[in-house]
């Protein structure tokens, strides 16, 4: 693969640096400090590395080049108008030292998103610091931990989780150091309220679901499990991945849960994949908030003597730290340019937020159904069946692969890779872990009819297809099948310089 650092030593620069306003010599920086040989900054010229750039980008996949029904991660369309906004100076150009007179619209925006965010989840308070869902877990929990702590309850050493949650909510209460317990689900994909009581007990710190579950189905009986899990002292915790389902309709806080994850990214709108970057504040019922991780936006009312220009006559915003935090878990003020984006989202869409979310679920069940038709038209509906037995599912839906694989012995990764060469980004594989063969596909609010009539068309057309060949998927992508294990276990995380 052609890498930046492989242009070092070459003659072209595409850059100019700024001239220093000091001289090295009289900045007095300690020996050992000091470097002993220039940088190795890459050299090209400007249309060297504007083509350097644009070759990476199309050796990738991504929202902007096709269809991306990514189960869980749902890939919506990011509107470019998000993009302007983040970008504009007083935004952008903004250093998380300045002190709070130079910055009262930014911090007024924060302060929005916070007061939003709590109001969609029925919450109390917010913070925007994790920068991702599986952290935002972590630092919820966390402040469980230490609620608990507070109270003196020590012996609340468990959280519970369904079979079907996703890997991040036990990982997160393990790295707390939490016992995890696990329960399955009903024959339905739902939980099994009989199953949470028989664990449920006074070493009982929380359990954590999503609601819709990671089937795509809605937890009708959540109430009775926050009833449960509460009536042991336990708390309950929403794994938010899912709110693009429900924004607007229903809220955690309605269903009984203390604390609650934003995957910002997912809901809202934040070019992600790969990784990041992403955004996930969380939100907390009021006796969890003394332990949120700061600083948080405050305000108050604009006093005579406040030295600024505010953004309006009321209100001065202004850092705050709660009283018993449980510390910072990132770094200044979170992924500040994935809020921006989703508050100018947000701004954009307002109460029609509840719209995206009936949309997204119209898709996952017009898009479900569609499969099925072709599929029932062409008589091979026997070559996968629904991943749960529900006429209705919400924003997603599972299909198991595992009649065909016992057919032909092409399984879902297969036909994932099959997809890849029809020119689809494939829907998620082997999650979750109860769907035997599982595909999980979310086509999200953004596409059109068209766009979900020939993903259905090319799914049907796929699992037709000869399984040899199928092995062979993809050939047609820049990349081939790769060993995601051998690739997941050997990182390459720094250039590696002949002279090293
Ligand atoms: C159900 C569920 N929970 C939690 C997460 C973790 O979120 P993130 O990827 O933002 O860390 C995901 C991510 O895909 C998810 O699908």
């Amino acid at each position: 693969m052609s890498h930046l650092f492989e242009h070092y030593g070459a003659e072209g620069q595409g850059y100019s640096q700024p001239k220093p306003i000091a001289s090295i010599d009289s900045i007095k920086l300690p020996e050992g400090m000091q470097r002993q040989k220039p940088p190795r900054w890459p050299r090209l010229s400007e249309p060297e590395m504007v083509r350097h750039y644009t070759w990476l980008s199309s050796r990738n996949f991504g929202i902007d080049t096709g269809f991306y029904p990514l189960g869980s991660c749902t890939m919506k369309h990011n509107p470019r108008i998000n993009e302007v906004i983040a970008q504009l100076p007083g935004i952008a150009d903004i250093h998380p030292l300045q002190p709070d007179h130079h910055v009262q619209g930014t911090l007024a925006i924060f302060y929005e998103m916070q007061d939003m965010l709590a109001i969609c989840a029925g919450m109390d308070a917010v913070t925007l610091q994790p920068v991702a869902g599986a952290q935002g877990e972590f630092t919820a929990i966390r402040c469980v931990q230490e609620y608990f702590r507070k109270r003196g309850e020590t012996q609340r050493t468990k959280v519970i989780v369904p079979d079907s949650a996703h890997g991040t909510n036990p990982a997160s209460a393990a790295m707390c150091g939490f016992e995890i317990i696990e329960i399955p689900s009903k024959d339905d994909g739902r939980i099994d309220l009989d199953a949470l009581r028989a664990v449920v007990g006074e070493d009982t710190a929380a359990m954590m679901i999503t609601n819709p579950n990671t089937l795509g189905l809605f937890e009708a009986e959540i109430a009775q499990a926050s009833e449960i899990v509460h009536s042991v002292g336990g708390q309950m915790y929403y794994d938010g991945a899912n709110f693009n389902a429900i924004l607007g309709r229903t809220s955690p806080g309605l269903m009984g849960f203390d604390a609650v994850h934003y995957n910002l990214h997912k809901t809202f709108s934040q070019p992600h994949g790969g990784g990041g970057p992403g955004s996930g504040p969380i939100g907390v019922k009021s006796h969890l908030a003394e332990f949120l991780p700061g600083p948080v936006v405050s305000r108050r009312e604009v006093e005579e003597n406040d030295k600024v220009t505010v953004i309006n006559d009321k209100w001065w915003y202004h850092w705050e730290t709660p009283e018993n935090s449980i510390g910072k878990v990132q770094q200044w003020h979170g992924n500040s340019g994935a809020v921006i984006r989703c508050w100018a989202y947000y701004r954009r869409y307002g109460k029609e937020l509840k719209t995206m979310s009936e949309h997204a679920v119209l898709n996952a069940n017009y898009l479900r159904k569609r499969i099925m038709d072709i599929a029932e038209e062409q008589g091979v509906l026997d070559l996968f069946c629904d991943g749960a037995p529900v006429d209705v599912v919400k924003h997603e839906f599972t299909i198991s692969m595992a009649p065909l694989k016992e057919k032909n012995g092409a399984g879902a990764m297969d036909i994932a890779k099959g997809l890849l060469d029809q020119g689809y980004m494939a829907p998620t594989v082997y999650f979750p872990l109860v769907v035997p063969e599982c595909m999980m596909v979310e086509p999200t609010e953004t596409e059109s009819k068209d766009t979900l009539d020939k993903f259905a068309e090319k799914f049907v057309e796929v699992i037709q297809m000869d399984p040899e060949v199928l092995h062979e998927a993809p050939i047609t992508t820049k990349v081939r099948r790769v060993d995601e294990v051998y690739a997941a276990r050997n990182l390459t995380l720094s250039y590696p310089f002949d002279d090293e």
